[in-house]
């Protein structure tokens, strides 16, 4: 079974700029051609919650029904498998968890071939355990398009799809498992500067046309398994490292009059203007895969604990943040998002970082603790220790420069964790509006802007209102989201006032 290559692009070269200028100037027609009427949304995977990854290639892990287990404890919403295991997805059932299963690249040329082979696909793998197996969607070939080897199979992957939705649409199933693929970032000629974003020519009029028309018709996520750490990691002396861990404080691009300040939000607009170009702007983007490792070989710099931890969590915190949802082109447009991976696999072949991307370790242990709802703040984390195993990559504390130490004493006023997101928004639009707090840091550029989420910026605010307002009478409470702390939750260059 393969489930994940090496081979994953982010583009960050003048070549790929070339490129994109080429494919513009081939599909000049095809720019402006935008989709319109399809408003009432049936897609599905709406609501705000996290998914992951539960690959499978290694010989030490738990149980299915323990890694459900797992899963259900660190309150994570949706599964993506590989395959379609029965024991695995037995073990879903009845669990509330929303499953994204697959039908793995070599399966593909038989249900192409039969409709019979493709009713009976269903049957054994979706009937037998749909509706007890809350199964949404299904991934028909995983990366095809990044195999060589595979291109005697490109052009059944629509057959393929067509076939598996007839199944479906005997079992009037069609408007509750969404069929789509999961692609590298390696289906772009161009990735850089965002608006270049644009499909390898090759791959648009005979597969990625079809495909989009379809995912479009059936209202259905395209799937990309996007990695901001192979694109930083292919070039650290240019791409900062702050700009790949949701860190940076100053916009890593600005194009066609948008910032970003983080290096996913610039893969997922590369994909979106290549959308754009071939007329499906409107199909919705699903991260299939994305993640950090957290040990590699010795030459794979930055693949360590502390980076991993970083990226993750702040990646929950984006992704669920119901205020900064979307991207600069897509801005509120939800993107389900499963995290690679849930454990460690160690019978994965490759680079030394291939076996080192889960958030677990196969005893269950975490390797490193994260917020799977998106409610804590960096610094509410612990200090990451260090891992003896790791040594090889000394881990950079996260969320404080040396030299800035917090300071010992005083009272703050912050967001406390937990509380219902609308309540914490319109909380902290009162503390920078009518309450006169000092909003300034929290904008783009600002020194509190990052890590960009409702709690974070609602605790600042709350602060700065409570210090101005204080003396005067004012208190620190906003409807019961606020709470005094005696640490200091300064960091980086965000300073919290105290008292
Ligand atoms: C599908 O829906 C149609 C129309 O509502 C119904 O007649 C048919 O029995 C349904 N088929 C299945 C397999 O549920
Ligand atoms: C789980 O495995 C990790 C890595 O091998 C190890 O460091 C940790 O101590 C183990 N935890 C338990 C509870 O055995």
């Amino acid at each position: 079974m393969k489930t994940h290559c090496g081979r994953r692009q982010g583009g960050f070269s003048r070549l790929d700029l070339l490129g994109g200028l080429i494919v513009l100037l081939l599909w000049p027609a095809l720019i402006s051609s935008q989709r319109t009427g399809n408003t009432g949304s049936s897609y599905r995977m709406e609501t705000h919650v996290m998914g992951i990854n539960y690959g499978r290639i290694a010989n030490d892990l738990p149980s299915p029904y323990e890694a459900v287990q797992k899963i259900k404890s660190m309150k994570i919403g949706r599964v993506k498998i590989f395959n379609s295991d029965a024991g695995v997805l037995s073990a879903l059932a009845n669990t509330g968890l929303e499953v994204v299963s697959a039908l793995p690249n070599e399966d593909i040329p038989g249900v192409a071939q039969s409709m019979t082979a493709s009713d009976q696909w269903v049957n054994k793998n979706v009937l037998a355990h749909y509706p007890a197996t809350n199964i949404v969607s299904i991934i028909v070939g995983n990366e095809l398009f990044s195999y060589e080897s595979m291109k005697p199979t490109w052009a059944k992957l629509m057959p393929a799809i067509n076939n598996l939705h007839s199944s479906l649409a005997k079992q009037n199933l069609t408007s509750h498992i969404k069929l789509s693929t999961a692609v590298a970032l390696d289906v772009l000629s161009s990735s850089y500067p965002p608006t270049a974003g644009a499909f390898k020519e090759e791959l648009v009029g005979q597969y990625l046309q079809p495909l989009l028309k379809f995912l479009y018709n059936s209202q259905s996520h395209f799937y990309v398994n996007v990695y901001p750490y192979f694109a930083w990691a292919s070039d650290p002396e240019h791409i900062p490292l702050d700009y790949a861990l949701f860190g940076a404080s100053t916009p890593g691009v600005t194009d066609n009059g948008k910032s970003y300040y983080n290096l996913l939000d610039a893969q997922l607009d590369a994909v979106n203007a290549a959308l754009e170009k071939v007329g499906y702007g409107q199909v919705r983007l699903a991260i299939s895969e994305t993640g950090w490792p957290t040990a590699g070989d010795a030459a794979q710099v930055g693949a360590n604990v502390a980076n991993a931890a970083t990226y993750n969590r702040r990646l929950v915190r984006k992704m669920l943040s119901n205020s900064k949802v979307g991207t600069p082109m897509r801005p509120g447009v939800f993107i389900p998002t499963f995290i690679f991976a849930l454990f460690n696999e160690n019978q994965k072949t490759g680079q030394g970082t291939e076996k080192h991307w889960g958030v677990m370790f196969p005893n269950g242990t975490n390797v490193y603790s994260i917020d799977m709802t998106g409610t804590m703040s960096d610094g509410q984390y612990s200090p990451l220790a260090d891992n003896p195993v790791f040594s090889n990559a000394p881990p950079p504390t996260p969320t404080q420069s040396p030299g800035q130490a917090p300071s010992t004493s005083g009272t703050w006023c912050v967001a406390k964790s937990g509380m219902g997101q609308p309540m914490v928004q319109s909380a902290l639009d009162f503390a920078c509006g009518a309450g006169g707090a000092d909003c300034q840091p929290l904008q783009h550029g600002g020194s509190c802007f990052n890590p960009d989420t409702l709690h974070d910026h609602a605790s600042y605010a709350f602060n700065s209102y409570y210090q101005k307002t204080k003396a005067a009478g004012g208190s620190c409470n906003f409807g019961g989201a606020a709470t005094l702390v005696t640490t200091d939750p300064s960091h980086d260059t965000c300073k919290f006032p105290a008292s």
